[in-house]
Order: structure tokens, then C-alpha cells, then sequence
């Protein structure tokens, strides 16, 4: 695997691999990396000839206040695992690179609609950064296809958004959520959790189970999302949204059948999201 910092040597990285008609499919992520950045990479080493990850803690989607300063940096711990993952090229630019006019008057990607409430109604901004860094990810590596994980739902929607709506040639496939045994799904910011919080984060995965089962079984929407907050609260949680949303993320309607539960809440210094999939009666 090469380690490219930055535009230049990736396009030179990138050269040959264009030359000779090679699919390349990329998978962005901030590092830290765990098994589910991982599935990622293996997801798509089954797909393309060319497996290009990047690693950049992108400031633009950190709003004043968050967890910029202190997001876990182990770039050494996470070369050697995409190495061993399969991946080829990792891209690991510097803001400079990335943001060469500075952060305040980069021009920014907004997508309408599927990014407001939820998490974009509690982290203003956060998804105008994240359209706006992988946009330019797409441009500079040009892959034919690129993974996202399924454990960050609303930031997959907004992506698939942004793809149709500018035409981008890019195929997005959502890769399935990796857990902990305990249910509890992988996230780099449950290395901020102590130890009796770890004890309780996977009390969030299984409230969404038990409201799920509710909700399949034909119970009262409302009903179930009230005691599914007092069931966080109770858990020691401070729950920031739970809902009940269509696959697109439009509010459920009398003959919604697919539909997802998302949830987002804070425990101790981590803010923790999950979701899960279900059929409604
Ligand atoms: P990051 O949080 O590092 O996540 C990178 C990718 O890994 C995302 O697509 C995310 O959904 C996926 N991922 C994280 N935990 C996962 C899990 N337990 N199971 C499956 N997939 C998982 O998401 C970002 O970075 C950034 O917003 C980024 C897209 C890189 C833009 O800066």
C-alpha cells in the first residue's frame, strides 16, 4: 500500500491505474479505524481493481464547540490495518491541500431537504461539510464507486442526494452496520466512553430492537417512541432525537411498510447514533 499526502501524488498514484481502464472504488473515512471501516474497505476490494481509502479529519463538518481537537488520531495503527484489509492507496491530505482558500470561504456543497433535522438539525453545518469534503474526494480520485457505511444513515441519504442531483459517475453502495458482540455498533468516538459507560452504550441498540419489535407488531407510533426516549433516559442516556422515518427519510405515512429508526443521544463525553431497518404491519 502507498501513502499518498498529497493532490499530486495522488493524480501520479492514480495515472497508471486510469491508463489501463482499472475500476477504482473508494472508501473516505477519518480514521481511527475499526472493524467497520474495515468491512468497508473488504466490501470494496470485492468490487474494483483499485481500493482507495482516505483519511482526513475534516474540520468543515465539526461544528464550534465539537470534538475537532479531540478526535482520536492513530495513523500508524491505521495504515497497517487497511494495508492488511487490502487496501492499495491511502490518501491522507492536509487541510491545506484539501482547503486551499481556507476553511471560512471554501466553497461549500449543500444538499437540501435529507440533510435538515435529525442529525442536521442538531449539528448545524455538519452536513454541508460532509457533501462538500466528499465531493471533492469524488473529483480528485474519480472512482467508479465508493462505500459508506449504513451506521451513519442520514449522511448516506445526503450522499446519495448529492451524487443524483449533481450527476456524479459514481455508484454509492451502503455497507451493512458492524457491531460490537455486544450490539453495540462500532463508532471511533466509544473510545471516549469509561468503562461503566461502555457497560451501558449498548442499552441504545437494544431500545431500538425492543421498539422495533413494538412497531412491527402493529403498536402505537407515538406510544413507542415515548417510552423508547424513557427507556434511553432510564439507561442513563440523554437522548437527542429518536424517530421513525421512511427509507428516504420522508416522515411515515398511513401505507409506509419500509421504514427506519434512528436515534441519536448523548452518554457522558460521546454522542452516539445507531438505527435499524424494519417492516411496518
Ligand atoms: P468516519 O466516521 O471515519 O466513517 C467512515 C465510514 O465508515 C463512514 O461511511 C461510516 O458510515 C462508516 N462506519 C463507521 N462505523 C461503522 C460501523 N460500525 N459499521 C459500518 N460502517 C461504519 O463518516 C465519516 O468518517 C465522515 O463523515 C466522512 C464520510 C469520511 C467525510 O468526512
Amino acid at each position: 500500500m502507498h501513502t499518498l499526502y498529497t493532490v499530486e501524488a495522488l493524480n501520479a498514484a492514480l495515472t497508471p491505474s486510469r491508463q489501463q481502464g482499472q475500476t477504482v472504488a473508494l472508501v473516505p473515512t477519518m480514521g481511527n479505524l475499526h472493524a467497520g471501516h474495515l468491512a468497508l474497505v473488504q466490501h470494496a476490494r470485492a468490487r474494483a481493481d483499485v481500493v482507495v481509502a482516505s483519511l482526513f479529519i475534516n474540520p468543515l463538518q465539526f461544528g464550534p464547540g465539537e470534538d475537532l481537537d479531540a478526535y482520536p488520531r492513530t495513523f500508524a495503527a491505521d495504515q497497517a490495518a487497511l494495508e492488511s484489509a487490502g487496501c492499495d492507496l491511502l490518501f491522507a491530505p492536509g487541510a491545506a491541500d484539501l482547503y486551499p482558500s481556507g476553511l471560512e470561504t471554501a466553497t461549500r456543497v449543500h444538499v437540501p431537504g435529507v440533510s435538515e433535522g435529525l442529525c442536521g438539525g442538531s449539528r448545524p453545518g455538519h452536513f454541508d461539510g460532509v457533501a462538500t469534503v466528499v465531493s471533492m474526494l469524488f473529483h480528485l480520485v474519480a472512482p467508479n464507486l465508493a462505500c459508506f457505511g449504513e451506521k451513519d444513515y442520514q449522511q448516506l441519504a445526503v450522499i446519495r442526494k448529492m451524487v443524483a442531483d449533481l450527476h456524479l459517475p459514481v455508484d454509492i453502495e451502503g455497507v451493512p452496520i458492524v457491531r460490537a458482540d455486544d450490539g453495540l455498533a462500532l463508532s471511533s468516538r466509544n473510545g471516549y466512553l469509561s468503562a461503566e459507560e461502555r457497560a451501558q452504550a449498548p442499552a441504545l441498540y437494544r431500545t431500538l430492537c425492543a421498539m422495533g419489535e413494538r412497531l412491527s407488531a402493529g403498536d402505537d407510533g407515538d406510544a413507542v417512541l415515548l417510552d423508547g426516549h424513557r427507556a434511553l433516559q432510564a439507561a442513563g442516556f440523554m437522548p437527542d432525537y429518536i424517530a421513525l422515518r421512511d427509507r428516504q427519510l420522508n416522515p411515515v405515512v398511513a401505507d409506509t411498510r419500509e421504514a427506519v429508526l434512528l436515534a441519536a443521544a448523548q452518554l457522558g463525553p460521546a454522542r452516539l447514533i445507531d438505527n435499524l431497518t424494519l417492516t411496518l404491519p
